[in-house]
C-alpha cells in the first residue's frame, strides 16, 4: 500500500497536537517521528515522553526513526510509548541481526535506515527479517535539505532486489521529497513517503491542501 508519512520535524511544536489532528483528519495514514540524540546527527530532536502525547491523540501509524546510536538500548521503550514501526540505522546498529530480532520481539514492525552514501549490500543477509527499508535521500539530522538524485538510482537497485527474492517489503523514502519529485520517487520503487518541510511549511497550502496533494499522488 501507497502511504503518506508526513514528518512532524517540521511542524509548529507550539501547536503539535493541532497540526497532528489536521493531517491525521486529511487522510494522511502515518506519523513519521524524527528522534535525534545529538551523537549519531548533530541534533537532538524528541523522545519518549513525546511519543507518548501523541498516542494520546492519533491511531494512525507511528513510525519512529531512531537516528540515535546503539538504539537496543530504547527499542522496548519506544514500542511501549506507542511505536507501530521502530526504524534504526544500519551505521548505528552494531549487530543488526540482533537489533531487528528485538524490534520484533518488543511488537513492533522493524524498519532498517541507510544513509545516502551506504551500500544496500549491508541488507544482503537481513533483508528477508526486514518490515521496511528507509532510503535517505539526505543526510539525516535536519529538515528541509534538497533530495540527493542518485537516490533514485538505489530505489531502482532495492526494489529489483526485493523483487528477486519475492519479498514485499515496504520501501520508504526520507529526505527533500515534494510533490514535484514524489511520482518519481514511486516510479523509481518507493511506496512511503516522508515528507516535513512540503507538508508542514509550505506557504502554497495548509497541512491539509498538502496532505491531500500528496495523496492524490500516491493513489
Ligand atoms: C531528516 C529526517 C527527516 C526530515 C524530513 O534527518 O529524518 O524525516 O524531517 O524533512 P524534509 O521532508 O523537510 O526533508
Ligand atoms: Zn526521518
Amino acid at each position: 500500500m501507497n502511504c503518506l508519512s508526513p514528518s512532524i520535524l517540521s511542524a509548529d511544536f507550539t501547536r503539535l497536537g493541532d497540526q497532528i489532528r489536521e493531517m491525521d483528519e486529511a487522510g494522511a495514514q502515518y506519523v513519521h517521528i524524527d528522534v535525534m540524540d545529538g551523537l549519531f546527527v548533530p541534533q537532538i530532536s524528541i523522545g519518549l515522553p513525546v511519543l507518548k502525547s501523541i498516542r494520546l491523540i492519533t491511531e494512525k501509524v507511528l513510525d519512529v526513526h531512531l537516528m540515535i546510536e546503539d538504539p537496543d538500548r530504547y527499542i522496548e521503550d519506544f514500542v511501549k510509548a506507542g511505536a507501530d514501526i521502530v526504524t534504526v540505522h544500519a551505521e548505528a546498529a552494531r549487530h543488526l541481526d540482533r537489533t531487528i530480532a528485538k524490534i520484533k520481539e518488543a511488537g513492533a514492525m522493524a524498519g532498517v535506515a541507510l544513509n545516502p552514501a551506504t551500500p544496500l549490500s549491508v541488507l544482503d543477509y537481513v533483508l528477508p527479517e526486514c518490515d521496511m527499508v528507509l532510503i535517505m535521500s539526505v543526510n539525516p539530522g535536519f529538515g528541509g535539505q534538497k533530495f540527493i538524485p542518485y537516490t533514485i538510482e538505489k530505489l531502482l537497485s532495492l526494489k529489483k532486489i526485493i523483487k528477486s527474492h519475492s519479498l514485499s517489503t515496504d520501501v520508504e523514502v526520507d529526505g527533500g521529497v515534494n510533490l514535484e519529485n514524489a511520482s518519481r520517487i514511486l516510479d523509481a520503487g518507493a511506496n512511503i513517503l516522508v515528507a516535513g518541510s512540503a507538508v508542514f511549511s509550505n506557504e502554497t497550502g495548509s497541512i491539509t491542501d498538502n496532505v491531500r496533494a500528496f495523496l492524490k499522488l500516491l493513489e
